[in-house]
């Protein structure tokens, strides 16, 4: 496995958690199908993959009840 680069300030990390969501940490955007920018982080959001939150696309815990 490559070696992860935590240091660097323009650095984007996105994990796929095991039963769980799809993580990024770091600076982006998220834009919609009609390609409006829905939020502007620069710390970590959480994107569910279980299609099982009520706040989709973002994770709310709700994938913990299948495991
Ligand atoms: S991955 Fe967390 S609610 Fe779907």
């Amino acid at each position: 496995m490559e070696e992860l680069h935590h240091d660097k300030k323009d650095h984007t990390e996105v994990t796929l958690r095991p039963h769980g969501p799809l993580v990024i940490k770091g600076d982006f955007e998220v834009i919609d199908e009609d390609g409006k920018v829905i939020e502007r982080k620069h710390q970590q959001m959480s994107f569910c993959r279980c299609r099982m939150s009520q706040k989709w696309p973002f994770c709310d815990g709700s994938h913990k009840a299948a495991h």
